[in-house]
């Protein structure tokens, strides 16, 4: 079989995401099963594990030659970025999962020999579907999502992880102070939506590769920064502070942070 176009590609995965949201709404029906991995604020459930497995499932029969990197651990120890790479977040934003049954999302990226190529921001109960590329375009249920305007820090709102302020990491309440506002969310994905939207004009976390691979492609495609929060390259492999802004609010920002 020659290989799959980038539309057909992307059409494939739309339908595993859609599959995906209504098996999670069907688990969603009956009791869910909570285990905690590192400790009581890192959350897994039976329906992460079962969405992984069956995401990953599909992606190595659709292309068997890829590797997979998955949260969960249903994938595959990647350490190079050679190739197809695909980066998956079953459930992002586990603990709303469990503690709202709201606010949480799937994501799915696509890496080739590195290069960020397709990423998927599914917000499972608002049913609303980000997917798209630097070849495609970003769109929110098939429709062009425009490029955010290009806000200064003091005229928009940031998220930023509930640690990095309560630790006042990296001076973080200053940059919320000359803001317009401040929010937190919890989902990584749907900060990411807020931000290919234009309601946020800034992002702070500390992220591991599945939590930033989708949002990173999708945010690029839209002309908005995602990097260190240094303002140095990510690594797609690696977990770090990541910051995601406007061209302007990443000026205003990386002289506070010092
Ligand atoms: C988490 C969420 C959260 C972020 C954490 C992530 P998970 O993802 O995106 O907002 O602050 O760093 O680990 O574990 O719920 O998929
Ligand atoms: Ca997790
Ligand atoms: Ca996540
Ligand atoms: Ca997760």
């Amino acid at each position: 079989m020659s290989e799959p176009t980038l539309e057909q590609v992307d059409q494939t995965v739309k339908t595993w995401l859609r599959e995906s949201r209504d098996l999670v709404l069907k688990r969603m029906a009956t009791p869910l099963n909570v285990d905690q991995k590192t400790g009581r604020k890192d959350l897994v459930t039976n329906v992460d594990k079962e969405n992984e497995r069956l995401l990953v499932s599909k992606i190595r029969a659709f292309s068997p030659d890829s590797q997979v990197l998955g949260e969960e651990g249903f994938g595959d120890q990647v350490t190079d970025t050679a190739g197809w790479v695909w980066v998956v977040d079953p459930i992002d934003g586990t603990m709303n999962f469990v503690k709202q049954r709201d606010h949480f999302a799937m994501m799915i990226a696509l890496y080739i020999d590195g290069q960020g190529v397709l990423g998927y921001i599914y917000d499972v109960i608002n049913d609303a579907l980000y997917s798209g590329g630097p070849s495609l375009g970003v769109f929110k249920n098939d429709q062009p999502v425009a490029q955010p305007a290009n806000v200064a820090l003091r005229d928009g709102l940031v998220a930023i992880s509930g640690p990095l302020v309560t630790e006042d990491v990296m001076n973080m309440p200053e940059v919320i102070r000359q803001s317009a506002g401040f929010r937190a969310y919890g989902s990584a994905g749907i900060e990411f939506s807020l931000m290919l939207t234009g309601e946020l004009i800034t992002y702070v976390s500390y992220l591991k590769p599945w939590d930033f691979g989708a949002g990173k492609i999708l945010a690029e495609t839209l002309g908005l920064r995602v990097t260190r929060v240094d303002g140095t390259p990510l690594s797609m492999l690696s977990s770090d502070f990541v910051m995601v802004a406007t061209e302007k609010a990443q000026q205003d920002i990386l002289p506070i942070i010092g």
